[in-house]
């Protein structure tokens, strides 16, 4: 195994230390520890002013000799996925390293076949399969470029993303098993691709059964391929600065964007914070419940750990089937050492009680994770009592999709924890408060916006298509540095906080939202006038979705007919994920004479906070807030 572990806090501060009085130096002595088939010219060069980030260019590599070729040596015969079923009946699946190498370099020539070449996109649309990991890797492989689309999203989200990125082909299965729930994959890829001329190929895998149709010319069977193909395909030479994959994700304004990462700099930090976070050993089982259709299981489940020659548990299912022990289910039958999930799944299976926990044998366990909102106290202590029976420490992980890997967050056992804290930045990772003027805020036990004035190796490369986006979005709003747009705080200790976004993105069940799409899509719908969209405190998923709709009078509409109406709308245009948990109906919003929106007041409203609205002079008609607060659900 690489040589990338620190070891005690000594060793972390040190590291930090030199990361930051010397960043290239500390990154390159880190990127020895990998495969390059030749050095890169130059370490570094950045600019964010630009938005530009480069580090190793020059170099060539594939992130896939890195994550199966070079282990086939030392570690052949080791687990690299172990699989686990929606159905605990079941049997799970193991892939080796050397069956994932071959079965990735046996996909990837079917690719090739089918025309893909090196710089193509290629949408991925499946379920928690094996073949979702072998998918992405074949594409990484052959120098494609993947964007994978969850698994949720309805056919008209999959169609823009396609037809952002130009996609030639689309991989996907007929279906997909969650719960006791059979959803058609396919069906919904069919849906989409009417609009999506750009696509010339779909292959498709087989996991429901369920019926499909398969268009002539177009449509083929992966386990048909395979059987035409040879299992030997040598990886393509990319530069470390050749894009590895999109992955769209929603912001505070229009659609949602596609952000880029690139091959070299999020190996090497993928691979680096996956060792030292979790402070994987060798032979442990480390277990991501995240779907690979979010950056956490791109990150956490393929890249870094594979990278790092570890062994990835992939699972299906949803934590609530057939009951709600089936997280520790999963833990005891395969003696799961690193748990890594989300805080809404903890206070999900919390409120089921113990009798799912206590007859569980979870003493593989070593380290807990957690990732994607706030982690509150009370879920912190529940998942350190009674899954880590406190002595497996929790790891508070704060990224974010366009951050490649974790920059925020413990290093398991030896940076102190504290509840609901994130704690201190990884080696590499420096982070800065500022005020709404941009001035930094010095000192501790002070609170501000979090931006990073330097770039890490995992840092977001551009927006696809669109790069005066991805300035406008991340590196304009204070000069000079990366904007997260997370409020943040930072206590006596020096440790950070995330106290949630400071924009209007917001954060449902550890996904990320933003307000403006639910909006379009609420406004799509007959007799829709108007609507405003805001997130409110939701015990169990982090944030709710509030929806406050304006129906035209003269539809004398049946508010319980249209509140249905308008969540059906919302899945056919978003996914069932963006479904507002309440709809308002309003006959106005409160907007001031400029006719902007005063969210602060329509938030106030949906958190139950009704006493001080705050300054309310300013709007055009301040009655209307008097229906709103009387209406508030
Ligand atoms: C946003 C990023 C990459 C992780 C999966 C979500 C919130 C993420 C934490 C944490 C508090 C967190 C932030 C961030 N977030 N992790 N440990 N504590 N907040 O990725 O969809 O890109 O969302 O999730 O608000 O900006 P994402």
């Amino acid at each position: 195994m690489m040589n990338l572990q620190i070891s005690s806090f000594d060793d972390y501060e040190s590291a930090y230390n030199h990361s930051v009085s010397d960043p290239e130096s500390f990154w390159a002595e880190i990127a020895q520890n990998f495969q390059w088939r030749k050095p890169w010219k130059k370490t570094l060069e950045w600019d964010f002013t630009t938005g530009t980030t480069k580090w190793f260019a020059g170099g060539k590599m594939n992130i896939t000799e890195n994550a199966l070729d070079r282990h086939l040596a030392t570690r052949g015969d080791q687990p690299a996925i172990i699989w686990e079923s929606n159905d605990p009946q079941e049997e799970s699946i193991t892939l080796t390293y050397k069956m994932l190498h071959q079965r990735v370099c046996q996909f990837a020539n079917v690719l090739k076949k089918h025309g893909a070449k090196k710089g193509d996109r290629i949408c991925i649309y499946m379920p928690m399969i094996p073949e979702l990991a072998i998918a992405v890797l074949a594409c990484a492989r052959i120098g494609a470029i993947h964007s994978v689309v969850f698994g949720g999203f309805s056919s008209q989200s999959i169609a823009d993303r396609i037809n952002d990125a130009q996609c030639n082909i689309v991989i996907t299965s007929d279906g997909s098993f969650r719960g006791n729930k059979e959803i058609g994959l396919k069906s919904t890829v069919d849906d989409a691709l009417i609009q999506c001329p750009s696509v010339q190929k779909v292959i498709v895998s087989t996991r429901t059964r369920t019926p499909v149709s398969m268009l002539k010319g177009r449509d083929v069977w992966w386990e048909n391929e395979v059987k035409t193909v040879s299992s030997d395909c040598p990886a393509e030479e990319m530069d470390a600065e050749d894009m590895l994959f999109i992955l769209y994700t929603s912001g505070s304004t229009g659609k949602p964007k596609g952000v880029v990462h690139t091959c070299g700099g999020y190996m090497v930090y993928t691979t680096y914070t996956f060792a030292n976070v979790f402070q994987y050993q060798p032979g442990q089982v480390h277990f991501c419940t995240a779907d690979i259709g979010w950056i956490t299981g791109h990150s956490y489940i393929v890249y870094g750990p594979l990278c790092y020659g570890a062994t990835s548990l992939m699972f299906e299912g949803v934590p609530t089937y057939p009951d709600a022990g089936r997280f520790w289910d999963v833990i005891d039958k395969h003696k799961v050492d690193i748990l890594y999930t989300a805080p809404t799944a903890i206070r999900s299976l919390m409120g089921f009680g113990l009798d799912y926990v206590n007859d569980k044998d979870l003493s593989s366990l070593k380290v807990l994770g957690s990732v994607g909102e706030p982690i509150n106290e009370e879920a912190w202590h529940w998942y350190n009592d009674h899954i880590g029976k406190g002595k497996s420490p929790i790891v508070d992980t704060w990224w974010q999709t366009e951050t490649g890997g974790i920059l925020i967050s413990p290093i398991a056992g030896i940076t102190k924890t504290k509840p609901s804290y994130a704690t201190l930045p990884l080696p590499g990772v420096q982070p800065i408060l500022v005020d709404e003027k941009g001035e930094e805020i010095v000192g501790n036990g002070v609170s501000g916006n979090l931006c990073i004035k330097f770039p890490w190796p995992g840092i977001i490369r551009t927006t696809y298509g669109d790069h005066e986006r991805c300035i406008q979005t991340y590196f304009s709003t204070y000069k000079n540095l990366y904007f997260t747009g997370d409020g943040c705080m930072r206590d006596e200790d020096g440790y950070y906080r995330i106290t949630g976004r400071v924009d209007d993105v917001i954060n449902v069940s550890g996904h990320r939202i933003g307000t403006a799409e639910v909006e379009n899509a609420i406004n799509m719908h007959l007799g829709v006038v108007e609507s405003a969209v805001v997130g409110y405190p939701h015990d169990i998923k982090g944030q709710g979705i509030y929806a406050y709709v304006i129906c035209e009078k003269s539809t004398g509409h049946d508010s319980d007919l249209t509140r249905r109406d308008i969540l059906a709308t919302v899945t056919r245009v978003i996914g069932p994920i963006a479904k507002p948990d309440k709809i308002q109906f309003v006959s106005g919003l409160p907007k001031t004479r400029s006719g902007k929106i005063m969210r602060r007041i329509l938030r106030k409203v949906a958190e139950g906070d009704t006493s001080n609205l705050g300054d309310t002079s300013t709007l055009l008609d301040p009655s209307v807030v008097d229906e709103i607060r009387e209406g508030a659900l």
